[in-house]
């Protein structure tokens, strides 16, 4: 078996986000900042780190700063130049010319309908998939694990972080096989198991290396849980077929499409911070005692 690599990864970035209105009525979910930084960054950061080369971004209307965000930003950067003021913060995000490189999802069908958007672009090759609003914390990171791991087994490596077990109904859930390490067969899946059906507590936290054939099985359009074309499904579809397996990362998770997971990604971000860590301490100590 050749272990082809891992060079593109695509961000499905055409949700509404109408769990953080009003924030989110004119700016694009992904924009929301922790501490300084738009969640999108750091995803795409965490891909780049892995060592992926190309980013593809699966968006829609209403998601243009999205794109300026990766640009050069002409103004900024003249004026900034002109005041003496170091670029460093700003100079690291644009991108090669030619990348991003974007497509559009015209209609929410679904998070597996998002990623077959990508299709043409993906090719014939494995790729990766990451979820903005899970915000993954590790050295190295979540993608690098993955991308080690699959280096060693190739196939499909799905994330698997255990949840508690009245969280179950919220995500895609793994049927565990038999485990080694931080690497577990995955037997079956299921997106959102109804409350108690949960074969196990070990969820899908929004990072994927995918073989290209999921990409024929997405052709189907056929949808699942909620009337979505559910990636979940299509995945489950390459069980027993190609090499699948799960892989629990070693570092922290934030889920941000979620109000409190967002604070407390926040928060914990910016105590870890050199700059605002000990104010915010303070700030935190003597407000709740
Ligand atoms: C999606 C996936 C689900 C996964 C989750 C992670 O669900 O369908 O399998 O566990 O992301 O956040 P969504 O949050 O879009 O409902």
């Amino acid at each position: 078996m050749t272990i082809k690599p891992i060079r593109k990864a695509v961000f499905p970035v055409a949700g509404l986000g109408t769990r953080f209105l009003p924030a989110t009525k004119a700016m694009p979910k992904e924009m929301l900042t922790v501490v300084d930084k738009p969640l999108i960054q750091y995803a795409v950061e965490e891909a780049l780190e892995a060592g992926i080369e190309q980013i593809i971004f699966v968006t829609g209307r209403g998601k243009g700063a999205l794109e300026d965000h990766f640009d050069i930003s002409f103004e900024l950067e003249t004026t900034m130049r002109a005041r003496g003021k170091s670029l460093s913060v700003i100079e690291n995000i644009r991108q090669q010319p030619g990348s991003p490189v974007y497509v559009r999802q015209q209609e929410p069908l679904g998070l597996g309908h998002a990623v077959w958007c990508a299709r043409e672009i993906v090719g014939d090759e494995p790729f990766a998939v990451l979820l903005p609003d899970e915000l993954m914390v590790g050295t190295p990171n979540f993608m690098a694990q993955m991308v080690a791991a699959y280096n060693e087994v190739g196939g499909n490596v799905i994330g698997a972080l255990e949840v508690a077990p009245e969280d179950t109904d919220k995500y895609g859930i793994i049927s565990p096989g038999a485990r080694d390490g931080a690497l577990t067969e995955v037997a079956a899946l299921v997106e959102k198991p109804a409350k108690g059906s949960a074969p196990s507590n070990l969820m899908i936290p929004g990072r994927y290396i995918l073989q290209p054939e999921v990409m024929r099985i997405l052709d189907a359009k056929e949808t699942g849980a909620g009337g979505e074309i559910q990636l979940t499904d299509a995945m489950a579809k390459l069980i027993g077929k190609q090499p699948f397996h799960g892989f629990t990362f070693n570092g922290e998770r934030f889920d941000c499409g979620d109000k409190t997971g967002f604070i407390m990604a926040n928060l914990a971000l910016a105590l870890d911070r050199a700059d605002i860590g000990p104010a915010v301490r303070a700030f935190a100590k003597a407000r709740v005692g």
